[in-house]
């Protein structure tokens, strides 16, 4: 069955039970997060917390965490996740949108990782949800997300190719460099489930920030803290103004 014009949150309600298997790999930002967390002393919201993938090792780390999701069921996973790992005290998941989040607490620090910025179409909607994280800060309080510019290469590279990523779990990139949208499909079996992210240039994030009422302390290319030079990957760390 193909799903291609649903909500997001019903998309990522659908993707829930692979999100896990889906996003195996992804282990590099993991303790990146971690050390912001660590660092910032807690509380840290989440914003998109999705199945707890980075919220449940903070809170393993002792650092308790709100988590913000549109999800009912990407947040159902994330409570098991945490009441597995012994932390769901430490997890305070909270059904809602991250351009209006359900947080009247004000935290030192804020994240958004795995590029989950990406699902606002649009700039306005970016920086409403810029806007929305800026107010959940503390004075000097930091925000730290990630997200992606492509490059060519990786557009020649994937475009319309269907890639086995975990096994049985395949995912398809459309990019529109027009419009600037990636439309990622992942197929399970015979379900298909499509979301559009939509990319920024580094200097179009700088600008969205700066609106925000944020400055940028520092733009990293990678998690390993190398500085960004214009590759495909962008990690913020921002802070309120
Ligand atoms: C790529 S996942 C990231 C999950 C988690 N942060 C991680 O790093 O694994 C994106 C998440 O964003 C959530 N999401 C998308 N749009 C949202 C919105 N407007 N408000 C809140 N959550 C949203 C989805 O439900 C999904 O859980």
């Amino acid at each position: 069955m193909t799903t291609c014009n649903l909500p997001l949150l019903a998309l990522y309600d659908r993707i829930a039970s692979i999100y896990d298997p889906w996003s195996r790999s992804v282990t590099e930002d993991v303790g990146f997060y971690v050390e912001q967390a660590l660092a910032s002393g807690g509380p840290v919201v989440e914003l998109a917390v999705g199945t707890g993938r980075i919220a449940v090792p903070i809170a393993r780390a002792g650092i308790s965490v709100i988590g913000v999701d549109a999800s009912p069921e990407m947040l159902g996973f994330a409570r098991r996740a945490a009441e597995s790992a012994g932390v769901a005290e430490l997890l305070d998941l909270r059904l809602g949108d991250l351009r209006d989040p359900p947080v009247p607490e004000r935290v030192p620090l804020v994240i958004c990782p795995f590029r989950s910025l990406l699902h606002m179409e649009t700039e306005d909607e970016k920086l409403r949800a810029l806007r929305a994280a800026r107010s959940l800060l503390e004075a000097d309080g930091h925000f730290v997300f990630d997200v992606f510019s492509p490059s060519p290469e990786d557009i020649e590279e994937t475009d319309g190719r269907w890639l086995e990523r975990e096994p049985e779990i395949f995912e398809r990139a459309d990019w529109d460099e027009g419009t600037r949208t990636l439309s990622l499909s992942i197929r399970s079996g015979d379900d298909v489930t499509t979301f559009g992210l939509h990319w920024l240039s580094a200097p179009e994030w700088l600008h969205v920030l700066d609106e925000a009422g944020f400055d940028v302390d520092v733009v990293y290319g990678w998690f390993d803290l190398r500085p960004f030079n214009g590759e495909e990957d962008m990690i913020f760390v921002c802070k309120a103004r």
